[in-house]
């Protein structure tokens, strides 16, 4: 799973990765409204709404990037926020956009890895991580990390992309994640890799019962797949 690295570099992955992120985030948020259509828009008005209806005021975004679900959780009614990601280029995309929206006492961005989350134990009512689990060194210990400062009972909503396995789900996510997201990716990104590794790093990672199973393995209970437009994404849900 860790072995699909952005750059082969001799740097480890986290490395590379938040090199990655840091080097499109001032073009992260147009890439990837206009290359998903805008679809990612409605997965994760999905995502925040299963987490308001799960009655959760203290949410931690983890992997925030530049704070897209962070923002519409406090816009939805968390009272609370808290984002964090290894890519200070994206949180300072994020947090222009936070204080744009008004929105500095309720969202708060600060560096920090998923792996070795910078909380105490049992403070989180949720968290969520939307396309970011995905890229992390150590899954399993990502997902030990998120269950220590989730509170008992709170609920982890994972959004990711998933490999759809049915006609026509599967035909178009392969014509779409092959050659049109890393031709355009490329050029507007003018990072020749990061559109390529992102179908890499869906294709090697765990979806459907794999990724259920991993988060039962790792101390949640209850682990539920909402698939969303034919397969190409999902919501994970489980509690602590
Ligand atoms: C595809 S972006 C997703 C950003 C945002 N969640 C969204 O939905 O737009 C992936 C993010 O994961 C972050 N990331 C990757 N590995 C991480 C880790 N171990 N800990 C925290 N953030 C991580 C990257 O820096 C990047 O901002």
């Amino acid at each position: 799973m860790s072995s699909v690295k952005p750059y082969y570099s001799n740097k480890t992955k986290k490395e590379e990765v938040a090199d990655m992120f840091d080097n499109i985030s001032p073009k992260y948020d147009f890439l990837n409204h206009f290359l998903s259509l805008g679809i990612d828009i409605s997965w994760r008005k999905k995502a925040v709404k299963m987490v308001l209806d799960s009655g959760a005021q203290n949410v931690l975004d983890v992997a925030t990037g530049t704070a897209d679900l962070a923002i519409m959780m406090a816009k939805k009614g968390c009272k609370k926020v808290t984002g964090s990601d290894i890519s200070e280029g994206m949180l300072a995309i994020g947090r222009e956009k936070v204080t744009r929206e008004g929105l500095d006492g309720v969202v708060t961005l600060q560096s920090g890895d998923g792996e070795n989350l910078p909380f105490p134990d049992n403070t989180f009512d949720a968290i969520t991580v939307s396309f970011g689990i995905r890229n992390f060194e150590n899954v399993a210990k990502g997902l030990q990390e998120m269950n220590r400062v989730l509170k008992k009972d709170g609920t982890l909503f994972v959004l990711e992309f998933s490999n759809p396995k049915k006609f026509p789900g599967k035909q178009f996510y392969q014509l779409h994640f092959k050659f049109i997201l890393p031709f355009w990716g490329r050029i507007f990104s003018k990072d020749t890799r990061a559109y390529t590794y992102l179908p890499e790093s869906v294709k090697a990672f765990p979806d459907g019962q794999a990724f259920l199973d991993l988060m039962t393995q790792n101390g949640f209970r209850t682990a539920k797949q909402r698939t969303l437009s034919l397969g190409v994404a999902s919501i994970y849900s489980a509690k602590k």
